[in-house]
Protein backbone atom coordinates (compact mmCIF):
# COMPACT_ATOMS: atom_id res chain seq x y z
CA UNK A 1 0.00 0.00 0.00
CA UNK A 2 1.21 3.48 -0.55
CA UNK A 3 1.06 5.58 3.05
CA UNK A 4 -2.32 7.32 2.92
CA UNK A 5 -4.93 9.67 5.06
CA UNK A 6 -8.45 8.86 4.87
CA UNK A 7 -11.31 11.79 5.83
CA UNK A 8 -14.52 12.03 4.73
CA UNK A 9 -16.96 14.30 7.04
CA UNK A 10 -20.63 12.65 4.95
CA UNK A 11 -23.08 12.12 7.80
CA UNK A 12 -24.89 9.46 5.48
CA UNK A 13 -28.52 8.82 6.17
CA UNK A 14 -29.59 5.37 5.01
CA UNK A 15 -32.61 3.88 4.69
CA UNK A 16 -36.92 3.55 4.17
CA UNK A 17 -38.73 6.75 5.58
CA UNK A 18 -35.37 8.71 6.67
CA UNK A 19 -36.46 11.81 5.06
CA UNK A 20 -37.68 12.64 8.70
CA UNK A 21 -34.54 13.60 9.66
CA UNK A 22 -34.02 16.49 7.26
CA UNK A 23 -35.23 19.09 9.64
CA UNK A 24 -32.74 18.49 12.25
CA UNK A 25 -30.00 18.12 10.04
CA UNK A 26 -30.81 21.00 7.76
CA UNK A 27 -31.53 23.23 10.45
CA UNK A 28 -28.54 23.33 11.86
CA UNK A 29 -27.66 25.31 9.28
CA UNK A 30 -29.36 28.55 9.26
CA UNK A 31 -33.12 29.83 8.10
CA UNK A 32 -32.97 30.15 4.63
CA UNK A 33 -32.17 27.30 2.13
CA UNK A 34 -31.94 27.16 -1.60
CA UNK A 35 -33.53 23.84 -2.68
CA UNK A 36 -31.31 22.23 -5.80
CA UNK A 37 -33.46 20.20 -8.51
CA UNK A 38 -33.56 18.59 -12.08
CA UNK A 39 -36.11 18.87 -14.56
CA UNK A 40 -38.53 17.75 -12.83
CA UNK A 41 -38.27 14.00 -12.23
CA UNK A 42 -39.03 14.68 -8.03
CA UNK A 43 -41.99 16.74 -9.07
CA UNK A 44 -43.47 13.65 -10.71
CA UNK A 45 -42.98 11.46 -8.31
CA UNK A 46 -44.17 13.46 -5.45
CA UNK A 47 -40.65 13.70 -3.48
CA UNK A 48 -40.74 17.41 -4.05
CA UNK A 49 -43.66 17.52 -2.00
CA UNK A 50 -42.50 15.97 0.53
CA UNK A 51 -39.67 17.73 0.95
CA UNK A 52 -41.55 21.21 1.00
CA UNK A 53 -43.76 19.65 3.55
CA UNK A 54 -40.81 18.56 5.96
CA UNK A 55 -38.98 21.99 5.28
CA UNK A 56 -42.04 23.77 6.45
CA UNK A 57 -41.81 22.08 9.35
CA UNK A 58 -38.89 24.07 9.97
CA UNK A 59 -40.25 27.29 9.65
CA UNK A 60 -36.96 28.30 7.30
CA UNK A 61 -37.40 30.26 4.32
CA UNK A 62 -37.26 28.27 1.35
CA UNK A 63 -35.50 29.34 -2.29
CA UNK A 64 -35.39 27.30 -5.25
CA UNK A 65 -33.12 26.29 -8.34
CA UNK A 66 -34.98 23.85 -10.42
CA UNK A 67 -33.90 22.76 -14.04
CA UNK A 68 -30.67 22.09 -13.00
CA UNK A 69 -29.78 19.64 -16.08
CA UNK A 70 -28.01 16.22 -16.59
CA UNK A 71 -24.36 17.19 -17.38
CA UNK A 72 -24.85 20.05 -15.35
CA UNK A 73 -24.07 23.32 -17.00
CA UNK A 74 -21.94 26.15 -15.61
CA UNK A 75 -24.74 28.70 -16.63
CA UNK A 76 -26.85 27.46 -14.41
CA UNK A 77 -24.43 27.06 -11.06
CA UNK A 78 -23.99 30.74 -12.14
CA UNK A 79 -27.31 31.28 -11.66
CA UNK A 80 -27.77 29.50 -8.31
CA UNK A 81 -24.96 31.61 -6.91
CA UNK A 82 -26.69 34.67 -7.98
CA UNK A 83 -29.29 33.90 -6.10
CA UNK A 84 -27.69 32.65 -2.63
CA UNK A 85 -25.56 35.99 -3.04
CA UNK A 86 -28.72 38.27 -3.92
CA UNK A 87 -31.01 36.62 -0.80
CA UNK A 88 -28.20 35.48 1.64
CA UNK A 89 -28.61 32.04 1.57
CA UNK A 90 -27.48 30.03 4.37
CA UNK A 91 -27.83 26.89 3.53
CA UNK A 92 -28.26 24.53 0.07
CA UNK A 93 -30.24 21.48 -0.36
CA UNK A 94 -29.75 19.24 -3.54
CA UNK A 95 -32.71 16.92 -3.97
CA UNK A 96 -31.76 14.97 -7.50
CA UNK A 97 -28.64 12.69 -9.28
CA UNK A 98 -25.02 13.47 -9.86
CA UNK A 99 -25.84 16.31 -11.68
CA UNK A 100 -28.24 18.00 -9.04
CA UNK A 101 -25.62 17.56 -6.33
CA UNK A 102 -22.26 18.36 -8.07
CA UNK A 103 -24.17 21.93 -9.58
CA UNK A 104 -25.00 22.53 -5.84
CA UNK A 105 -21.16 21.69 -5.01
CA UNK A 106 -20.42 24.48 -7.24
CA UNK A 107 -23.10 27.18 -6.44
CA UNK A 108 -21.70 25.99 -2.50
CA UNK A 109 -18.36 27.64 -3.22
CA UNK A 110 -18.88 30.40 -6.03
CA UNK A 111 -21.50 31.99 -3.45
CA UNK A 112 -18.67 33.17 -1.13
CA UNK A 113 -16.51 34.17 -4.38
CA UNK A 114 -16.12 37.39 -5.89
CA UNK A 115 -14.79 35.88 -9.40
CA UNK A 116 -16.69 33.27 -11.77
CA UNK A 117 -17.52 29.73 -11.09
CA UNK A 118 -15.66 28.55 -13.80
CA UNK A 119 -12.06 29.67 -11.99
CA UNK A 120 -12.47 26.57 -9.49
CA UNK A 121 -13.37 24.23 -12.26
CA UNK A 122 -10.36 25.53 -14.61
CA UNK A 123 -8.48 25.41 -11.52
CA UNK A 124 -7.94 29.42 -11.81
CA UNK A 125 -8.95 29.46 -8.41
CA UNK A 126 -8.69 27.40 -4.74
CA UNK A 127 -11.82 27.67 -3.21
CA UNK A 128 -11.43 29.23 0.86
CA UNK A 129 -14.69 29.22 1.83
CA UNK A 130 -18.08 27.29 0.98
CA UNK A 131 -22.07 27.48 1.70
CA UNK A 132 -22.99 24.32 3.60
CA UNK A 133 -25.40 22.28 1.73
CA UNK A 134 -26.81 18.67 2.27
CA UNK A 135 -28.03 16.05 -0.16
CA UNK A 136 -31.65 13.96 -0.84
CA UNK A 137 -30.05 11.18 -3.17
CA UNK A 138 -32.48 9.92 -5.95
CA UNK A 139 -30.39 7.90 -8.61
CA UNK A 140 -27.61 5.24 -7.72
CA UNK A 141 -24.43 5.86 -9.87
CA UNK A 142 -21.91 8.84 -8.81
CA UNK A 143 -20.75 8.48 -5.54
CA UNK A 144 -21.27 12.37 -5.48
CA UNK A 145 -23.73 11.96 -2.57
CA UNK A 146 -20.60 10.72 -0.36
CA UNK A 147 -17.71 12.78 -1.78
CA UNK A 148 -16.32 15.69 -2.41
CA UNK A 149 -15.82 15.77 -6.29
CA UNK A 150 -18.01 17.74 -9.01
CA UNK A 151 -18.10 17.83 -12.60
CA UNK A 152 -19.27 20.68 -14.91
CA UNK A 153 -19.54 21.55 -18.54
CA UNK A 154 -19.43 24.63 -19.48
CA UNK A 155 -21.81 24.85 -22.52
CA UNK A 156 -19.92 27.84 -24.61
CA UNK A 157 -16.34 26.42 -25.08
CA UNK A 158 -17.78 22.37 -24.79
CA UNK A 159 -15.27 21.59 -21.74
CA UNK A 160 -16.23 19.30 -19.15
CA UNK A 161 -14.03 18.48 -16.52
CA UNK A 162 -14.11 17.16 -12.85
CA UNK A 163 -12.69 19.40 -10.08
CA UNK A 164 -13.10 18.96 -6.30
CA UNK A 165 -12.16 20.30 -2.44
CA UNK A 166 -12.48 18.72 0.77
CA UNK A 167 -15.19 22.07 1.16
CA UNK A 168 -17.73 20.76 -0.78
CA UNK A 169 -18.28 17.37 1.21
CA UNK A 170 -22.16 17.27 1.85
CA UNK A 171 -22.95 17.88 5.56
CA UNK A 172 -25.68 15.42 5.40
CA UNK A 173 -26.68 12.78 2.49
CA UNK A 174 -30.03 11.08 2.68
CA UNK A 175 -30.41 8.13 1.17
CA UNK A 176 -34.03 6.34 0.93
CA UNK A 177 -33.65 3.44 -1.54
CA UNK A 178 -37.76 4.66 -1.91
CA UNK A 179 -36.39 7.39 -3.98
CA UNK A 180 -34.77 5.28 -6.80
CA UNK A 181 -37.83 3.47 -7.65
CA UNK A 182 -38.96 5.95 -10.51
CA UNK A 183 -35.48 5.80 -12.55
CA UNK A 184 -35.58 4.93 -15.74
CA UNK A 185 -34.49 1.49 -17.19
CA UNK A 186 -32.22 3.44 -19.00
CA UNK A 187 -30.99 5.41 -16.33
CA UNK A 188 -30.54 3.29 -13.62
CA UNK A 189 -27.91 0.73 -16.28
CA UNK A 190 -25.72 3.92 -16.67
CA UNK A 191 -25.42 4.29 -12.73
CA UNK A 192 -25.15 0.25 -12.60
CA UNK A 193 -22.19 0.82 -15.25
CA UNK A 194 -21.30 4.27 -13.67
CA UNK A 195 -20.08 2.40 -10.43
CA UNK A 196 -18.63 -0.54 -11.47
CA UNK A 197 -16.60 1.81 -13.98
CA UNK A 198 -15.51 3.61 -10.37
CA UNK A 199 -14.44 0.46 -8.93
CA UNK A 200 -12.36 -0.41 -12.41
CA UNK A 201 -10.61 2.41 -12.08
CA UNK A 202 -9.53 2.28 -8.41
CA UNK A 203 -9.24 -1.54 -9.16
CA UNK A 204 -6.44 -0.77 -11.98
CA UNK A 205 -3.67 1.04 -9.76
CA UNK A 206 0.38 0.31 -9.37
CA UNK A 207 0.76 -0.11 -5.79
CA UNK A 208 1.44 -3.38 -4.26
CA UNK A 209 0.18 -5.29 -1.37
CA UNK A 210 -3.59 -4.50 -1.21
CA UNK A 211 -5.29 -7.67 -0.75
CA UNK A 212 -8.04 -5.80 1.40
CA UNK A 213 -8.72 -3.25 -0.87
CA UNK A 214 -8.89 -6.15 -4.06
CA UNK A 215 -11.81 -8.11 -2.03
CA UNK A 216 -13.79 -4.90 -0.60
CA UNK A 217 -13.49 -4.35 -4.85
CA UNK A 218 -14.15 -7.24 -6.09
CA UNK A 219 -16.76 -8.49 -4.30
CA UNK A 220 -18.65 -5.41 -4.51
CA UNK A 221 -18.45 -6.25 -8.27
CA UNK A 222 -19.91 -9.37 -8.40
CA UNK A 223 -22.49 -7.64 -6.06
CA UNK A 224 -23.77 -5.56 -8.72
CA UNK A 225 -23.58 -8.33 -11.27
CA UNK A 226 -25.25 -10.27 -9.29
CA UNK A 227 -27.77 -8.17 -8.33
CA UNK A 228 -27.92 -5.40 -11.42
CA UNK A 229 -29.90 -7.85 -13.81
CA UNK A 230 -32.79 -8.54 -11.21
CA UNK A 231 -33.27 -5.14 -10.79
CA UNK A 232 -33.58 -4.02 -14.31
CA UNK A 233 -36.21 -6.81 -14.50
CA UNK A 234 -38.00 -5.43 -11.24
CA UNK A 235 -37.13 -1.61 -10.72
CA UNK A 236 -39.46 -1.11 -7.55
CA UNK A 237 -37.74 -3.92 -5.81
CA UNK A 238 -37.04 -2.49 -2.03
CA UNK A 239 -34.10 -5.13 -1.85
CA UNK A 240 -32.42 -4.33 -5.13
CA UNK A 241 -32.68 -0.81 -4.93
CA UNK A 242 -31.07 -1.03 -1.69
CA UNK A 243 -28.30 -3.11 -2.64
CA UNK A 244 -27.17 -1.20 -5.60
CA UNK A 245 -27.91 2.25 -4.15
CA UNK A 246 -25.36 1.20 -1.55
CA UNK A 247 -22.91 -0.18 -3.74
CA UNK A 248 -22.76 3.09 -5.73
CA UNK A 249 -22.07 5.00 -2.42
CA UNK A 250 -19.40 2.72 -1.51
CA UNK A 251 -17.71 2.91 -5.34
CA UNK A 252 -16.97 6.38 -4.70
CA UNK A 253 -16.13 7.78 -0.95
CA UNK A 254 -12.72 7.09 -0.41
CA UNK A 255 -13.56 3.33 0.78
CA UNK A 256 -11.73 1.20 -1.92
CA UNK A 257 -9.44 3.64 -2.53
CA UNK A 258 -7.36 3.45 0.55
CA UNK A 259 -3.55 2.79 0.02
CA UNK A 260 -3.35 3.51 -3.76
CA UNK A 261 -4.24 6.44 -6.63
CA UNK A 262 -6.49 5.08 -9.11
CA UNK A 263 -6.30 4.89 -12.89
CA UNK A 264 -9.03 7.28 -13.67
CA UNK A 265 -8.18 7.58 -17.46
CA UNK A 266 -11.45 5.86 -18.74
CA UNK A 267 -13.55 8.85 -16.79
CA UNK A 268 -11.02 11.38 -18.43
CA UNK A 269 -11.86 10.44 -21.64
CA UNK A 270 -15.42 9.84 -21.33
CA UNK A 271 -15.57 13.19 -19.91
CA UNK A 272 -13.99 14.52 -23.04
CA UNK A 273 -16.52 12.71 -25.09
CA UNK A 274 -19.28 14.01 -23.55
CA UNK A 275 -18.72 17.84 -22.99
CA UNK A 276 -18.84 17.51 -26.98
CA UNK A 277 -21.77 15.68 -27.80
CA UNK A 278 -23.50 15.29 -24.38
CA UNK A 279 -24.20 12.05 -23.81
CA UNK A 280 -25.07 10.26 -20.76
CA UNK A 281 -21.90 9.58 -18.32
CA UNK A 282 -22.52 5.87 -17.84
CA UNK A 283 -23.68 4.91 -21.48
CA UNK A 284 -20.07 7.07 -22.24
CA UNK A 285 -18.46 4.55 -20.17
CA UNK A 286 -19.90 1.38 -21.56
CA UNK A 287 -18.26 2.22 -24.63
CA UNK A 288 -14.93 3.82 -23.50
CA UNK A 289 -14.36 1.10 -20.64
CA UNK A 290 -13.54 -2.40 -22.66
CA UNK A 291 -11.96 -0.52 -25.09
CA UNK A 292 -9.41 0.83 -22.32
CA UNK A 293 -9.14 -2.30 -21.09
CA UNK A 294 -8.22 -3.95 -24.44
CA UNK A 295 -5.19 -1.04 -24.96
CA UNK A 296 -3.75 -1.75 -21.52
CA UNK A 297 -3.84 -5.31 -21.02
CA UNK A 298 -0.23 -5.66 -21.67
CA UNK A 299 0.85 -2.88 -18.92
CA UNK A 300 -0.01 -5.92 -16.45
CA UNK A 301 -2.09 -8.79 -17.60
CA UNK A 302 -1.94 -10.51 -14.48
CA UNK A 303 -4.06 -7.74 -13.17
CA UNK A 304 -6.94 -8.39 -15.64
CA UNK A 305 -6.97 -12.23 -15.15
CA UNK A 306 -7.14 -11.70 -11.79
CA UNK A 307 -10.44 -9.65 -12.09
CA UNK A 308 -11.39 -12.04 -14.90
CA UNK A 309 -11.06 -15.33 -12.45
CA UNK A 310 -12.38 -13.16 -9.09
CA UNK A 311 -15.16 -11.32 -10.39
CA UNK A 312 -16.14 -12.78 -13.86
CA UNK A 313 -15.39 -16.23 -13.27
CA UNK A 314 -13.29 -17.23 -15.94
CA UNK A 315 -11.61 -20.99 -15.88
CA UNK A 316 -8.11 -20.37 -16.04
CA UNK A 317 -6.76 -23.70 -17.02
CA UNK A 318 -4.73 -24.43 -19.74
CA UNK A 319 -5.27 -20.87 -20.53
CA UNK A 320 -2.31 -18.54 -21.01
CA UNK A 321 -2.10 -15.46 -18.64
CA UNK A 322 -3.08 -12.88 -21.47
CA UNK A 323 -6.02 -15.24 -22.62
CA UNK A 324 -7.55 -15.67 -19.31
CA UNK A 325 -7.37 -11.53 -19.33
CA UNK A 326 -8.84 -11.00 -22.63
CA UNK A 327 -11.79 -13.80 -21.67
CA UNK A 328 -12.33 -11.26 -18.44
CA UNK A 329 -13.26 -8.26 -20.57
CA UNK A 330 -15.20 -10.16 -23.03
CA UNK A 331 -17.65 -10.93 -20.43
CA UNK A 332 -18.12 -7.65 -18.98
CA UNK A 333 -19.10 -6.65 -22.40
CA UNK A 334 -21.38 -9.74 -22.57
CA UNK A 335 -22.62 -8.13 -19.22
CA UNK A 336 -23.09 -4.47 -20.38
CA UNK A 337 -24.63 -5.52 -23.27
CA UNK A 338 -27.44 -7.95 -21.38
CA UNK A 339 -28.40 -4.96 -19.75
CA UNK A 340 -29.09 -3.24 -23.17
CA UNK A 341 -26.14 -0.25 -22.32
CA UNK A 342 -24.77 1.32 -25.63
CA UNK A 343 -21.20 -0.74 -26.81
CA UNK A 344 -20.43 1.65 -29.75
CA UNK A 345 -20.20 5.55 -29.97
CA UNK A 346 -22.41 4.70 -32.89
CA UNK A 347 -25.09 4.02 -30.95
CA UNK A 348 -25.37 7.81 -30.22
CA UNK A 349 -24.58 8.71 -33.69
CA UNK A 350 -21.27 9.49 -33.18
CA UNK A 351 -18.53 9.08 -36.28
CA UNK A 352 -15.07 9.58 -36.30
CA UNK A 353 -15.52 13.69 -37.43
CA UNK A 354 -14.83 15.43 -34.33
CA UNK A 355 -12.44 12.68 -32.93
CA UNK A 356 -9.45 14.87 -32.89
CA UNK A 357 -11.08 17.63 -30.87
CA UNK A 358 -12.39 14.96 -28.30
CA UNK A 359 -8.11 13.67 -28.28
CA UNK A 360 -8.10 17.74 -27.95
CA UNK A 361 -10.39 18.05 -24.89
CA UNK A 362 -9.04 15.16 -23.10
CA UNK A 363 -5.31 15.96 -23.19
CA UNK A 364 -6.18 19.48 -21.92
CA UNK A 365 -3.34 18.52 -18.60
CA UNK A 366 -1.59 16.56 -20.48
CA UNK A 367 -0.98 12.85 -20.25
CA UNK A 368 -3.18 11.17 -18.20
CA UNK A 369 -3.90 7.73 -16.26
CA UNK A 370 -2.45 6.60 -13.13
CA UNK A 371 -2.11 3.16 -13.86
CA UNK A 372 -0.54 3.65 -17.42
CA UNK A 373 0.02 6.94 -18.92
CA UNK A 374 -2.39 7.95 -22.08
CA UNK A 375 -0.86 10.24 -24.55
CA UNK A 376 -3.06 11.82 -27.35
CA UNK A 377 -1.82 8.74 -29.70
CA UNK A 378 -2.97 5.85 -27.15
CA UNK A 379 -6.64 8.48 -26.80
CA UNK A 380 -6.90 8.56 -30.36
CA UNK A 381 -6.36 4.76 -30.88
CA UNK A 382 -9.07 4.04 -28.04
CA UNK A 383 -11.55 6.46 -29.54
CA UNK A 384 -11.58 4.99 -32.92
CA UNK A 385 -11.66 1.77 -31.32
CA UNK A 386 -15.12 2.98 -30.02
CA UNK A 387 -16.96 3.93 -33.06
O1 LIG B 1 -33.45 16.08 -13.94
P1 LIG B 1 -34.47 15.13 -13.42
O2 LIG B 1 -35.84 15.46 -13.89
O3 LIG B 1 -34.40 14.95 -11.94
O4 LIG B 1 -34.17 13.70 -14.10
C1 LIG B 1 -32.95 13.01 -13.95
C2 LIG B 1 -32.07 13.07 -15.21
O5 LIG B 1 -32.84 13.24 -16.37
C3 LIG B 1 -33.27 11.54 -13.86
N1 LIG B 1 -33.56 11.11 -12.49
C4 LIG B 1 -32.79 11.23 -11.39
N2 LIG B 1 -33.39 10.66 -10.34
C5 LIG B 1 -34.59 10.20 -10.77
C6 LIG B 1 -34.70 10.48 -12.13
N3 LIG B 1 -35.79 10.17 -12.85
C7 LIG B 1 -36.80 9.54 -12.21
N4 LIG B 1 -36.75 9.22 -10.91
C8 LIG B 1 -35.67 9.53 -10.15
N5 LIG B 1 -35.63 9.16 -8.86
O6 LIG B 1 -32.12 10.87 -14.33
C9 LIG B 1 -31.47 11.68 -15.28
C10 LIG B 1 -29.99 11.65 -15.03
O7 LIG B 1 -29.67 12.28 -13.80
P2 LIG B 1 -28.17 12.68 -13.44
O8 LIG B 1 -28.15 13.35 -12.14
O9 LIG B 1 -27.56 13.40 -14.61
O10 LIG B 1 -27.47 11.26 -13.38
P3 LIG B 1 -26.20 10.78 -12.58
O11 LIG B 1 -26.47 10.64 -11.14
O12 LIG B 1 -25.72 9.61 -13.31
O13 LIG B 1 -25.14 11.98 -12.71
C11 LIG B 1 -24.37 12.13 -13.87
C12 LIG B 1 -23.42 13.30 -13.73
O14 LIG B 1 -22.49 13.10 -12.66
C13 LIG B 1 -21.13 13.21 -13.16
C14 LIG B 1 -21.29 12.80 -14.58
O15 LIG B 1 -20.20 13.19 -15.38
C15 LIG B 1 -22.58 13.48 -14.97
O16 LIG B 1 -22.35 14.85 -15.25
N6 LIG B 1 -20.23 12.45 -12.29
C16 LIG B 1 -19.99 12.92 -11.05
C17 LIG B 1 -19.10 12.32 -10.20
C18 LIG B 1 -18.85 12.84 -8.82
N7 LIG B 1 -19.33 14.02 -8.50
O17 LIG B 1 -18.18 12.21 -8.02
C19 LIG B 1 -18.34 11.13 -10.57
C20 LIG B 1 -18.88 10.45 -11.77
O18 LIG B 1 -17.88 9.66 -12.32
C21 LIG B 1 -19.46 11.34 -12.81
O19 LIG B 1 -18.49 11.84 -13.69
ZN1 LIG C 1 -18.34 7.98 -13.21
Amino acid sequence: MNAFSFYNPVKLIFGKDQLSKLKGELSLYGKKVLVVYGGGSIKKNGLYDSVMTELKETGMEVFELAGVEPNPRLSTARKGAEICKKEGIDVLLAVGGGSVIDCTKLIAVAAKYDGDAWDFVSRKAVPQEALPFGTILTLAATGSEMNSGSVITNEETLEKYGWGSPLVYPKFSILDPVNTFTVPLDQTVYGIVDMMSHMFEQYYNNATNTPVQDEMIEGTLRTVIEVGPKLIEDLTNYEHRETILFAGTLGLNGFLQMGYNGDWASHNLEHAISAVYDIPHGGGLAIVFPRWMRHNVKVNPQRFAKLAINVFNVNSEGKSVEEVAYEGIDRLEAFWKSLNAPSTLGDYNIDESKIDLMVEKAMVYGEYGNFHKLNAEDTKTILTACL
